[in-house]
């Protein structure tokens, strides 16, 4: 079949950016992006391309040339539905939080409601397409909606997840690894190939069994975050025998076998997606009763907390064994630099630790507004939000943020935040000034030399 227009539900992180460079790549093709969320559709039809609900460099240049085109944005999801030949969902699957499976299991919720609306609405064959991340074998719950519409009309199902990381998603998508497109349809995936191919050459197109596809998506997020833990645990050794992490990263990662990618210590991964699809794996190992397949995995997210943690604990620590009362500026809230995105950010979980200690907190992150800082403060409940608005200040520069603090935090690894001027910093600081390095971006001995107690991540 040959696809003329497509719809993708759900408007977010995934949806925006790979419809825009869909749209980008395929003139010939109507792209619609539709979601319940009116605020958000609105944010992408902003004529202010500064005012785009996701921050992605490149990404606002791509939907300046084709929105109005050949991409829109709608809140008319019906009607996108009915038009189109191919159904991206793209919704969120969040961890549970209530029920059977909660704090492991991917709420499908949204997805469920998604195939339903499918169903209901469709008037002609349709080719949908599971672009959010999902547990193994929900296709097979899907097609059963699906198939069970009674109005004689023909779905193929297809798993196509998609691998692009914040803060790199334009290039990314430009120029992936590979394009994964799971089926059992060779005509539907035929279909979706050759919308990828109008940039992304064949031999990068991979087809597998739905399966096959659905848990590879599961399985390359567990292996990258992975990779993140063992050098994270291998940080803590080095903090104790003298070892530098960045040059065993380094050693290490010249064996061609191992490869230099994600092995940067961190005060810890965050994001939407490591802890969610790694506990989704845990939650399937254990239902299929594979426990210590469940508990090798778990432990990657064990050693993430443990890291979070001990970077805290080892500011307070550092600082006298108090921080109560003494201000200490956080830099950076996004869960990596590049991106507006703050789910599961570290800086979240240490500023936490930190409050419960009476610390006083400043805030600056280049790209977070500050209604986001407290609004992932007060959904953890750990204390009133007007404990979060008294005891939390954010800060539009980081100047003002570090002035007469006793300690700064690095959280995130933005570029601006090594071009400070770092004498200036430390002129307006309280001393002794401590620089704890959650990203190890800073050079320990330029920042000694300006008189700074600088203490980074494996070192
Ligand atoms: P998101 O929360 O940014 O966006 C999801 C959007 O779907 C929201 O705007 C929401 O309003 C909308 N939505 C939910 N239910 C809907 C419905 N029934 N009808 C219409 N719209 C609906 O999420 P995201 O980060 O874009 O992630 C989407 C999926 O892609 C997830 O499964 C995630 O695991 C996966 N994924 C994310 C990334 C990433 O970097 N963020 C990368 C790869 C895969
Ligand atoms: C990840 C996957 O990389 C991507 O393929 C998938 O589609 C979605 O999940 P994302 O979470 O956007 O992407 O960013 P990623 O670059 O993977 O970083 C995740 C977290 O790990 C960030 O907090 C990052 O700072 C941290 N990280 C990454 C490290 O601490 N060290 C590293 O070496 C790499």
């Amino acid at each position: 079949m040959t696809i003329k227009n497509i719809c993708c539900i759900g408007a977010g992180y995934v949806g925006g950016p790979t419809m825009a460079v869909i749209a980008q790549k395929n003139p010939h093709i109507k792209v619609t992006i539709v979601d319940i969320n009116a605020a958000r559709i609105a944010a992408w039809n902003d004529a202010d391309l500064t005012k785009l609900p996701v921050y992605e460099p490149g990404l606002a240049a791509i939907v300046g040339a084709t929105r109005g085109k050949n991409l829109f944005f709608s809140t008319d999801i019906d009607q996108a539905i009915d038009a189109a030949d191919m159904i991206f969902i793209s919704v969120n699957t969040p961890t549970k939080t209530y029920g059977k499976g909660k704090g492991q299991a991917a709420d499908l919720k949204y997805i469920e409601l998604c195939a339903r609306n499918i169903a209901k609405v469709a008037t002609t064959d349709k080719i949908v397409v599971e672009k959010s991340t999902l547990p193994v074998r929900t296709a097979e719950a899907i097609k059963s909606i699906l198939h069970n519409t009674g109005n004689g009309i023909n779905f193929h199902i297809l798993s196509n997840p998609e691998f692009l990381a914040e803060g790199t998603a334009v290039d990314d998508l430009l120029q992936p690894d590979r394009v994964l497109i799971g089926g059992e349809n060779e005509a539907a995936i035929n279909s979706l190939a050759t919308v990828y191919a109008s940039w992304v050459p064949q031999a990068r197109i991979l087809k597998t069994n739905l399966w096959s596809s659905e848990l590879s998506k599961l399985t390359a997020n567990a292996f990258l975050a992975q990779r993140v833990s063992s050098i994270n645990a291998i940080s803590e050794l080095c903090e104790l025998t003298g070892a530098n992490v960045d040059e065993v990263a380094k050693a290490i990662g010249t064996d061609s076998r191992i490869g230099p990618k994600f092995l940067k210590a961190s005060v810890g991964f965050g994001g939407s997606c490591f802890q969610k699809d790694i506990l989704n794996l845990v939650y399937i190992a254990r239902s299929y009763n594979l426990h210590e397949v469940a508990n090798y995995w778990e432990q990657v997210i064990i050693m993430n907390d443990h890291q979070k943690r001990r970077f805290a604990d080892r500011l307070i620590k550092t600082l006298y064994n108090t921080v109560s009362g003494k201000k200490i500026a956080v830099l950076g809230w996004a869960f990596k630099k590049d991106t507006n995105d703050t789910r599961e950010s570290a800086a979240i979980y240490v500023t936490d630790h930190l409050l419960n200690e009476q610390a006083h907190i400043a805030v600056h992150d280049p790209k977070v507004p500050a209604e986001k800082v407290y609004t992932d403060l007060n959904y953890l409940n750990t204390r009133t939000e007007a404990e979060n608005q008294n005891n939390v200040a954010v800060y539009t520069n980081a100047y003002d943020a570090v002035k007469d603090a006793h300690a700064i935090a690095i959280m995130t690894e933005w570029d601006a935040f090594k071009t400070l001027d770092w004498e200036a910093v430390y002129s307006t600081m309280q001393k002794p000034a401590f620089i704890f390095d959650g990203r190890n971006i800073l050079d320990k001995h330029t920042m000694e030399a300006i008189g700074f107690e600088y203490h980074a991540i494996g070192q």
